[in-house]
């Protein structure tokens, strides 16, 4: 079954408690915490103090983007903070030994890939990365457009045998995560779609029902 994973850069951010809860009620499998950091990408957002409280509102397992220049700054706060999944950009430089550090924390590690970024990038970490992160519009901002040449990425990290989790992060909705499925997705971020989505718990458990 698709895992469905909010993101909560699309949630108001005055009422971040009322908008997780709200997710965690609607029956989403991960809530998705976008750390940016104003320099690897044109925006700022979250710090772990807020996986911290985070973790102490709600049991769904946090699964924190660092879309950030230097992971290795605050990659500790995040884990022990109580990120689940900590997910790295490959752009960043060489991210093995960060995934060591993750995995030795007890969480599971993620690499990431902007949309531009080769799905080759990604190959060095298929036997070590929990999960890869095929990004689905340039990592900065919710509400974008899906890049449709992403499809192809993540159908390529299938045929090169990556049995972890991907996930797509950017511009899904129900009408085209069927597709992404297809292509071999097996956690979809979603944030403009769900966020605005009135019925938030009928659509998770619609998009749950996808094969
Ligand atoms: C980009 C962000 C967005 C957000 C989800 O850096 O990572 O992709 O999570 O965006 P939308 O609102 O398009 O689902
Ligand atoms: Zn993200």
């Amino acid at each position: 079954m698709i895992k469905i994973a909010p993101s909560i850069l699309a949630a108001d951010p005055v009422n971040l408690e009322r908008d997780v809860r709200r997710a965690a009620e609607a029956g989403c499998d991960w809530i998705h915490v976008d750390v940016m950091d104003a320099h690897f990408v044109p925006n700022l957002a979250y710090s772990p103090d807020v996986v911290r409280r985070l973790k102490e509102i709600t049991d769904i397992p946090l699964d924190v983007h660092l879309m950030m220049d230097r992971p290795e700054s605050l990659l500790d706060e995040f884990l022990k903070a109580g990120a689940s999944v900590v997910t790295l950009h490959a752009e960043t430089g060489n991210v093995s030994g960060l995934l060591e550090k993750i995995h030795a924390s007890g969480a599971k590690a993620g690499v990431a890939l902007k949309p531009k970024t080769p799905a080759q990038d990604a190959m060095q970490y298929i036997e070590q990365a929990d999960l890869i992160l095929a990004m689905t519009v340039e990592p900065g901002f919710g509400g974008q457009k899906l890049d449709e040449s992403v499809l192809e990425k993540i159908r390529a990290l299938r045929d090169a045998g990556y049995k972890g989790e991907i996930e797509a992060d950017g511009g899904i909705s129900e009408e085209n995560l069927q597709r992404l499925m297809d292509h071999g997705l097996s956690v979809a971020v979603m944030g403009t779609a769900l966020f605005r989505n009135e019925d938030m718990r009928a659509a998770i458990a619609r998009m749950h029902a996808f094969l």
